[in-house]
């Protein structure tokens, strides 16, 4: 930009006041970034990120039942789904051109034990509902997740011993679940406890077994985050966690521990990484994206679906907008899709267009 001598008078300011004003500032108008926004058509033309379909994985949560849905009352909107409903809410998934799904267990607090017994069991939700899915709607990819937190009577991921949470002990139980998510037919393992050395052990088992198409989405840079509230709501654990999850997820003050966490579980086998939370941590996105340059992902958790859904219920903002705007911060800040319990209703927006 020049700055003096003040290039003016310009034919485009129309009036003398508006003129005198523009010399009396030195107003530099050679630059007018508004000129590419001045109709749809200029500002679709210079979009740098755009939004599709593509970049969903809509999170499920299951219930014993039959034809049973009942609501989460922390997430509006959102529901628990007997099995047979999850597979129905599966095919609309399907048609809708949603990617995949991520299952996510409320389990019966009578099956829950200290040593999360019910994550491998054959016969439970998870394995029942990814079985169903996929003998109805093959072609919708099925993540499932790793930690044995809806499983425990005390609600932490991992196996305990008094206050501590056991890492080793608890890498081979989840392995073991693991396995048996694989064998029911999941595409993606998600381990989302964040114990050490969990995405190698994984690998290591689902490749034995040979499952080395299975892939591994690994919640490499997961935080101790206020934003899963709701979540716990949904599965059930909120009431029974002891503690907090401190000493296995990331401190919130920290940033390049992230990029520790994603290398290791990239040397470790991972196949794609996420971030979670999801717009609290977008510089985590980035920076991730920027230094890997893997397939990388965000969730949008419970809570931050939970503060769109109350503000729009409110009327306090408009839900569908702040809905939209959220999900294309993800992928401004480079992710290549997110997690989001707002995937049907973000499926179903863009279809209308
Ligand atoms: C637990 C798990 C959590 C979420 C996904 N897997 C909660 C936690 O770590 O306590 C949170 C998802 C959300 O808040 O939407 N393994």
């Amino acid at each position: 930009m020049s700055s003096s001598p003040t290039p003016f008078p310009r034919p485009n300011a129309r009036d003398a006041a508006a003129l005198e004003y523009a010399v009396e500032a030195r107003l530099d108008l050679r630059h007018r970034l508004r000129r590419n926004r001045k109709s749809d058509w200029a500002r679709r033309l210079v979009r740098e990120n755009t939004l599709t379909v593509d970049d969903l994985i809509w999170p499920i949560f299951l219930v014993e039942g039959r034809a049973h849905r009942e609501p989460v009352a922390s997430m509006p909107g959102v529901f628990r789904l007997s099995v047979d409903e999850a597979a129905a809410e599966a095919e609309r998934a399907a048609e809708l051109g949603i990617p995949a799904l991520a299952l996510f267990p409320f389990t019966d607090p009578a099956l829950r034990d200290a040593h999360g017994s019910e994550a491998l069991n054959e016969g439970n939700l998870v394995c029942r509902a990814t079985k169903l899915i996929k003998e109805r709607t093959p072609q919708i990819g099925i993540v499932t997740d790793v930690a044995l937190d809806p499983y425990t009577s005390h609600g932490h991921d991992g196996l305990m011993e008094g206050e501590r949470i056991l890492n080793d002990e608890t890498v081979a139980t989840l392995a073991a679940q693991a396995l048996l998510q694989a064998r029911m037919g999941a595409d993606v393992i998600a381990p989302s406890d964040m114990m050490d050395g969990r995405v190698g052990a994984i690998r290591l088992a689902l490749d034995d077994a040979g499952f080395h198409d299975v892939q591994i989405m690994a919640y490499a840079a997961k935080y101790a985050s206020a934003f899963y509230g709701p979540f716990r709501d949904a599965v059930g654990t909120s009431k029974t966690l002891v503690g907090d999850k401190r000493t296995y997820q990331m401190d919130p003050a920290n940033a390049r521990e992230a990029l520790r966490e994603v290398a290791l579980d990239l040397e470790e086998g991972a196949d794609m990484v996420m971030v979670k939370p999801g717009l609290a941590y977008l510089d985590i996105c980035w920076r991730v994206k920027d230094t890997f340059g893997v397939p990388t992902f965000a969730y949008q958790v419970s809570g931050e679906y939970a503060m769109i859904a109350a503000a729009a219920e409110r009327g306090w903002i408009d839900g569908e907008r702040a809905m939209t705007e959220s999900l294309l911060a993800f992928k401004r800040a480079g992710c290549d899709g997110v997690l989001t319990y707002f995937a049907p209703r973000v499926a179903e927006a863009l279809r209308r267009g």
